[in-house]
């Protein structure tokens, strides 16, 4: 077999073998097929595509390229949860320890933060103390004693997903479903769960613009899920706002906290809800999802939810009072009000210009060895649909340094559109995606 037949095969728009692929994979892995043959193959993706076998085949083949999880020993269903990226996204911490009050076993692994969206990890670093990573002994032990533990990806999940996806970013081939979907998928495969709930983001914040490309993503995900004989769910949500009012880490940890005690932002409350539900029902620890829903509001309203992430906490040796004790998390030195020059309804809210200006206050990474600053972010006042007064709070930024805040805030005021008339606010969940409705 030869790499050249294989991309020239793709490029004629050809349906290639799982063995052409698996050619390709491991030759990449094993360093014997070159960068450039790979690329090539990469962009004749781009163009051509990948059928739904092709695609199921490329992503069980990433998922084998290093060790799978093995979460056997854990008892029950395993039910992961994954978001696509969003701005402001902070449902993870919220909807592991609410369904792990359930008594639905939740083995979380989950990445840092990615451009202008944040990430999992990095918002549970700042709690002090907690620790990330665990062994896989650790961690299968932690879930079995206590029903949850979250703890960064290893560097050893899906390697051929890693080396792929550093080459798709400096060869322009990053934003193709098939690509895409494999590269999430192979990773929640390797990380051992027994179904999925994905939350795939449509919208000026998300890597999909629009629902319908959403709805493709999602579709395409569902399909590598079946064929790899675990059950996958996928909501269609909106991020053409942030989700909740606060973006940056220490931030988000007060606004979950926050929505565990039940004094949370509407829109994040109800999609962690939504979310969880769909988990309840995959897990069959609910008939269906208004059961599961009722469930869960008991267990927020009975502060379950809230005691289950203080145990999650002290289990990674993190400081369980940051519950009771929002002024444990890191706190920054700078704050500004930001005002509004106008008076209206809030038209539109920017994820997308929000997010890039959270990593410009240092929430997140320019580059790969940016240490990001834990405390600093933005709290958003307002979101659509809101009235505000001209010389109004319409957010607040957060920074520990004073010449980053300065530079900040015209941009976080640039993120806001006002107009005189209500605008309807945007749908949080446009469509569900099963694999009966594909
Ligand atoms: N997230 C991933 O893990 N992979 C992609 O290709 C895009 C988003
Ligand atoms: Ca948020």
């Amino acid at each position: 077999m030869l790499a050249v037949d294989i991309i020239r095969k793709k490029r004629d728009g050809a349906e290639l073998t799982s063995r052409e692929l698996e050619f390709l994979i491991e030759g990449y892995v094993s360093n014997s097929i070159p960068d450039y043959q790979l690329a090539a193959f990469l962009m004749a993706v781009y163009f051509q595509g990948l059928n739904d076998e092709e695609t199921a085949a490329l992503t069980l083949l990433m998922a084998h390229s290093g060790e799978l999880l093995d979460l056997k020993e854990i008892k029950g269903v395993k039910v992961d949860k994954h978001s696509t990226g969003g701005v402001g996204d902070t449902t993870t911490l919220i909807v592991a320890p609410l369904v792990a009050s359930c008594g639905v076993p939740v083995a979380k692994m989950s990445g840092r933060g990615l451009g202008h969206t944040g990430g999992t990890v990095d918002k549970l670093e700042s709690i002090p103390g907690y620790r990330v990573e665990l062994s896989p002994e650790q961690f299968v032990s932690q879930v079995n004693k206590i029903g949850v533990s979250i703890v960064g990806q290893t560097a050893e999940l899906a390697p051929a997903d890693k080396l792929f996806y550093a080459l798709r970013d400096v060869t322009g081939t990053v934003d193709s479903i098939p690509l895409i979907a494999s590269s999430i998928m192979s990773k929640k495969i390797a990380a051992g769960a027994d179904c999925f709930v994905l939350d795939v983001k449509a919208g000026r914040g998300a890597f999909m613009k629009s629902v319908e490309e959403a709805v493709q993503l999602a579709q395409t995900m569902v399909e590598i899920g079946s064929r790899a004989g675990k059950e996958t769910v996928a909501l269609v949500t909106d991020m053409n706002q942030p989700l909740g009012r606060c973006i940056g880490n220490a931030l988000e940890v007060k606004e979950a906290i926050l929505t565990l005690s039940g004094k949370g932002p509407q829109n994040l409350t109800s999609l962690c809800l939504e979310l969880s539900a769909e988990m309840l029902v995959l897990a069959k620890a609910a008939e269906n999802r208004e059961k599961a829903l009722q469930i869960l509001r008991s267990k927020l309203q009975n502060k379950q939810a809230l005691s289950k992430f203080g145990e999650l906490i002290k289990a990674q040796g993190g400081n369980p009072q940051v519950l009771d004790n929002l002024s444990l998390l890191p706190q920054a030195r700078c704050q500004e009000a930001v005002l509004s020059t106008q008076a209206g309804y809030i038209q539109e809210v920017n994820p997308l210009a929000l997010g890039q200006a959270a990593v410009l206050l240092g929430a997140g990474r320019r580059t790969k060895d940016t240490v990001i600053d834990l405390a600093v972010g933005i709290e958003l006042k307002k979101q659509i649909g809101e009235k505000i007064q001209a010389g109004e709070e319409i957010a607040r930024a957060y920074a520990n340094d004073a010449a980053l805040l300065r530079q900040a805030v015209p941009h976080i005021k640039g993120s806001f559109t006002i107009a005189e008339e209500q605008p309807s606010s945007p749908p949080l969940v446009y469509r569900k995606i099963t694999a009966n409705n594909v």
